[in-house]
C-alpha cells in the first residue's frame, strides 16, 4: 500500500546541516536535511526511509519501564465530550463503547507535528504558512509499518503517559507478511516463505508489550490496511490465495494478543469503491465475522476502519458518476449503512471510524481505484465525534497528509503505475517520505478551509 521497505540499504548522504530537533527526521533515502540531532537526542533509524531524533543519548532501550525524561508532545482535544448528566443519550453518536466519546485527548504524534512544522517553515506565502501550521495541531495515526518502529511506540506511549490525564494514542498495525498481495511490487519486510509467521508474532508481541507497559494510555489501532479486503476480492491473484490461510492465522493471533483492556481495534475494511460494491458486501461481512469468531470474539475489537489513506467523501451530495459507475454505495456512509446489518448478522460489531484526512475535494479522480497522490486533493473534515451516524464512532485522519503515497520515478524499484497516471501529482518522491508540494496542495485545497 503506502509504506514499503526496500531490501537494499542505502546510506544517507552525510551532509552537514543544522541540528534537527527532537522528533524530527534526521535521515533516510531521499532525505537531504540535517542528519544530526540537538543535544539530548539521538538519530535513530526507523527504516530505510526514516531516521528520527529520539530523546535520549542512545536508541530506545528494549526495556519499557523508565519514562522520566520523555518530553510531552503537544496534544489536542477532539470532538465534544458526551454529557455525563444523564444516562439517556439521544445524540447522533452511540457513546457506549466508543473510545472517542468519553473525554480522552487525542495524542498528537510528535513526529508528524515536526514534519508539518518544518514544511510550514519552507512556505513563503504567509497566509498559506499560517494555515499549514494549523495542521500540526490535528491528530493523525502513526504507522508501525516495520518491526524496528515498535521501540518508537514505547517512546510515544511513555510520552503520552507522562502527559497525564486521559490520553488516546492512534496507531496503524501494518506489517503482515506478504502484505498488499494484489500489488505489482513485493511490499513489506516479511514473507511467509521466509519465517514471516514467526516474525509477525514477534512484531505483534512487541506492540502488545509496549501497550501493556502503559495501561493508563488508551490505544486505538487500525489493523492491517488492505490485507483482509484483498482476501475478499483478490483471491484470483496467486499471491493472495496462497497467503489467505496464513493471513487469517496471523490476524487471529494479532486480535487475541492485542485483546487488552486499553486497546480498541478497528479492522481495515477498504472503502466504498472496493468492498462497497454490492457483490462484495456479504463476502466481506462473512470474512470479518469468521475471523472475529475464530479469535474468540475479543472484546478489544470495536469495529472497522474505512477509507484509510483514500479520498472518498463520508457523505457526498451526489455520486461522482465518472468513477462510481453505478455503485449505489458511492460514498463511505452508503457503504457503511449497507454493510452494517450484514456485519451484525455475521456476529461482528458494526462500529466504524472513517478516514477523511485527504477527502476535502471530490471529483478529482479519473478512476475510483486511483490512490496515488491524487492531484487536486485537499485536507478534509477534521477529526470529530460529530459524525452524523450512530454507526460511526469518529471521523479520523489515518493517513498523515504530506507523506507520499509512492514515487513517480518509472525507473525506481518501487514504482507503481498508479503514481504515473495523469491524475497523480508529479514528480513524487518515494513512498512515506515528505512530499512538500503535495502537502502545500492539501493545505490550499483544504475543505473546510484551515
Ligand atoms: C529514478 O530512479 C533511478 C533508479 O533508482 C535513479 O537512478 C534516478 O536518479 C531517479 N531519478 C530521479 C529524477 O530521481
Amino acid at each position: 500500500m503506502k509504506y514499503f521497505v526496500l531490501s537494499a540499504i542505502l546510506a544517507a548522504a552525510p551532509v552537514a546541516l543544522a541540528q534537527q530537533p527532537v522528533w524530527a527526521q534526521c535521515g533516510g533515502i531521499g532525505w537531504s536535511g540535517g542528519t544530526t540531532c540537538v543535544s539530548g537526542a539521538t538519530c535513530s533509524k526507523q527504516n530505510d526511509y526514516y531516521s528520527q531524533c529520539i530523546p535520549g543519548a542512545a536508541p530506545p532501550a528494549s526495556s519499557s519501564s523508565s519514562t522520566a525524561s520523555v518530553p510531552s508532545g503537544p496534544t489536542t482535544t477532539v470532538g465534544t465530550p458526551t454529557s455525563t448528566s444523564s444516562s439517556t443519550t439521544t445524540g447522533p453518536t452511540s457513546a457506549a463503547g466508543n473510545p472517542y466519546a468519553d473525554g480522552y485527548t487525542l495524542w498528537l504524534t510528535p513526529f508528524y507535528a515536526s514534519e508539518v512544522t518544518a514544511a510550514a517553515a519552507a512556505i513563503t506565502d504567509s497566509a498559506t504558512k499560517a494555515k499549514a501550521l494549523k495542521v500540526a495541531q490535528i491528530p493523525t495515526f502513526t504507522w508501525f509499518d516495520v518491526i524496528a518502529k515498535v521501540d518508537t511506540l514505547k517512546t510515544y506511549l511513555a510520552a503520552a503517559a507522562a502527559a497525564g490525564g486521559k490520553q488516546l494514542v492512534q496507531i496503524v498495525v501494518y506489517d503482515l507478511p506478504d502484505r498488499d498481495c494484489a500489488a505489482a511490487a513485493s511490499n513489506g519486510e516479511f514473507t511467509y516463505a521466509n519465517n514471516g509467521a514467526a516474525n509477525y508474532k514477534s512484531y505483534i508481541d512487541g506492540i502488545a508489550a509496549a501497550i501493556k507497559a502503559f495501561p493508563t494510555v488508551r490505544v486505538v489501532a487500525v489493523y492491517e490496511p488492505d490485507s483482509l479486503a484483498n482476501l475478499v476480492t483478490n483471491m484470483n491473484v496467486a499471491k493472495c490465495s496462497n497467503a489467505a490461510s496464513a493471513y487469517k492465522a496471523s490476524a487471529i493471533y494479532a486480535l487475541q494478543t492485542l485483546n487488552l483492556p486499553n486497546v480498541f481495534l478497528y479492522l481495515d475494511a477498504g472503502h466504498a469503491g472496493w468492498l462497497g460494491w454490492p457483490a462484495n458486501l456479504q463476502p466481506a461481512a462473512t470474512l470479518f465475522g469468521q475471523i472475529f469468531a475464530s479469535a474468540g470474539k475479543p472484546a478489544a475489537v470495536r469495529g472497522l476502519a474505512t477509507n484509510v489513506a483514500n479520498y472518498n467523501a463520508l457523505s457526498a451530495p451526489s455520486a461522482d458518476t465518472k468513477i462510481t459507475q453505478g455503485n449505489p454505495n458511492y460514498d463511505e456512509l452508503h457503504y457503511i449503512n449497507a454493510l452494517a446489518p450484514m456485519l451484525t448478522s455475521a456476529g461482528f460489531p458494526a462500529h466504524f471510524i472513517v478516514d477523511q484526512g485527504r477527502s476535502g475535494v471530490q471529483g478529482i479522480r479519473d478512476q475510483w481505484g486511483d490512490w496515488c497522490n491524487v492531484k487536486g486533493a485537499g485536507f478534509g473534515t477534521r477529526p470529530t465525534t460529530s459524525t452524523g451516524s450512530s454507526l460511526i464512532d469518529a471521523i479520523v485522519w489515518v493517513k498523515p497528509g504530506g507523506e507520499c503515497d509512492g514515487t513517480s520515478n518509472t525507473s525506481a524499484a518501487r514504482y507503481d503505475f498508479h503514481c504515473g497516471l495523469s491524475d497523480a501529482f508529479q514528480p513524487a518522491p518515494e513512498a512515506g517520505t515528505w512530499f512538500q508540494a503535495y502537502f502545500e496542495q492539501l493545505v490550499r485545497n483544504a475543505s473546510p478551509s484551515l
